[in-house]
């Protein structure tokens, strides 16, 4: 992969979904990796569109930055970007259902158990890696077992060029940790594995393999 002026897109932090007007779902992810991510990708030269769910981060400066909200926003903004991109790199931890229905008004607090219907939301990379023309497409797999094989699965069905896992059992590495622990597999079936490091040393690690520089 030739990687001078390279136009790259990566999302990161979560995505929330919500119930009523004050309450969400949503997931423990900083965005650290992914603006990690973004700060390497800069530092090569790179331009970088950077969807970001909400996080309490500032945006490394250089970047095209876009705040979206939930996972239905991302999508959409991700569509619009990556049909201009070479490089896609989902780092954000979107949500995978989001309830049924949001109410406009609070849901008052009753008595009784509170049933909520939750629904799938569309699986924005999946969808992205199959139709894309030249992009290389890199996903995350955030597991708490059998890391390895529920990567691998994940990048054969998304149809991924690479794909980074991370074990977010670990105290010391994954969504909140300063820190990092990956292993990264490609679909020709080469695995590379690296940390625990800062999450900015990771993510030259991912910048540096997926480029063949590594
Ligand atoms: O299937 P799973 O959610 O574990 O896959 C994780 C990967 O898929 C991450 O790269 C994440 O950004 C992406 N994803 C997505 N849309 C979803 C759920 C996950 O793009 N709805």
């Amino acid at each position: 992969m030739k990687a001078s002026n390279f136009s790259c897109l990566i999302t990161a932090g979560p995505t929330r979904e919500y119930l009523d007007p004050v309450r969400f779902f949503s997931n423990a992810s900083s965005g650290k990796m992914g603006y990690g991510l973004a700060t390497a990708a800069l530092k090569r030269g790179w331009a970088v569109d950077l969807v970001s769910g909400p996080v309490c981060l500032a945006p490394p400066s250089g970047v095209s930055l876009y705040r979206v909200v939930t996972a239905a926003e991302m999508e959409r903004v991700c569509r619009q970007l990556f049909v201009k991109c070479d490089l896609l790199i989902m780092c954000a931890a979107v949500a995978d259902y989001r309830p049924a229905a949001t109410e406009d008004r609070k849901i008052k607090k009753k008595a009784d158990a509170l049933e909520i219907r939750m629904e799938p939301t569309a699986d924005i990379l999946k969808a992205l890696a199959s139709e894309k023309q030249n992009q290389v497409c890199v996903g995350f797999a955030a597991e708490t077992d059998h890391l390895e094989a529920h990567a691998r699965r994940k990048l054969k069905e998304k149809k991924l060029d690479w794909i980074v896992a991370n074990d977010v059992s670990r105290l010391d590495s994954g969504m909140e940790s300063e820190m990092n622990k990956v292993m990264i597999f490609s679909r020709k079936g080469q695995s590379h594995a690296f940390g625990p490091a800062p999450k900015l040393d990771v993510a030259e690690f991912i910048l540096r393999t997926i480029t063949g520089a590594g």
